[in-house]
């Protein structure tokens, strides 16, 4: 499984990214007000970062406007994959970016159909919002495994990013059930990390390494 990281902080990309964990980014308007600066210029940055793709979203909600800035951020650089809502304009969008090449990153899935209907515009990525799933009570990992089962019966090309991710149990079973990506945010790649036992453990290796004799 592929991970992304689900920010625009460059300096929590460029953390994950010295590690050689980060396959790509994605980023979404409320991330790149946060970043205080235009999304033009971020994703610029992240690009010097990152040689992955990086999904940067579209701010309009009509066709023209989705497929005028789809273009303008394709243009930023070759890995940037344009981010486009699901809805009807979206998929029409969707449909001439996979004409012209340019890869697309559909947001905002919350079912199975929505799911194969970005498949069938030609999606790049489909983004399930698995924690603000969660947050309805309802469970969110079931609409991964309905798009990895659905994609993969039909031979769909469209890859499942897992998205909304919340703690370390929805990476494991994003894992587990065949998504071709989670896009995670940093604090949750770096709980994925932490061990107690590998802290002890090598707390108890460097207490020991003080009883080697020395030449
Ligand atoms: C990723 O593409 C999404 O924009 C992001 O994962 C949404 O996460 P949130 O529901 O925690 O805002």
């Amino acid at each position: 499984m592929k991970i992304f990281i689900d920010t625009a902080d460059l300096a929590e990309i460029r953390d994950v990214a010295a590690m050689g964990v980060v396959d790509g980014v994605t980023t979404n308007p409320t991330l790149i007000a946060k970043a205080g600066r235009p999304l033009d210029v971020v994703i610029r940055d992240i690009c010097e970062i990152v040689d992955g793709p990086i999904s940067a979203e579209v701010l309009s909600t009509d066709f023209d406007g989705m497929v005028r800035e789809g273009r303008e951020l394709s243009k930023i650089h070759p890995n940037v994959v344009v981010k486009v809502p699901l809805i009807a304009d979206g998929l029409r969008a969707v449909k001439v970016f996979a004409s012209e090449g340019i890869r697309t990153n559909v947001t905002l899935c919350f079912s199975p159909m929505q799911g194969m209907l970005a498949a069938k515009a030609g999606a790049t990525y489909i983004s399930p919002f698995v924690g603000r799933i969660d947050d309805m009570a309802s469970e969110g990992m079931i609409l991964v495994e309905q798009l990895v089962s659905i994609y993969q019966t039909y031979g769909y090309a469209t890859q499942v990013l897992a998205a909304s991710i919340r703690h370390p149990m929805h990476v494991v079973r994003a894992a587990e059930l065949g998504a071709h990506v989670a896009t995670i945010p940093h604090k949750v790649i770096h709980q994925l990390l932490k061990h107690p036992l590998t802290d002890s453990g090598l707390a108890q290796f460097l207490v020991d390494a003080k009883k080697i004799p020395q030449k």
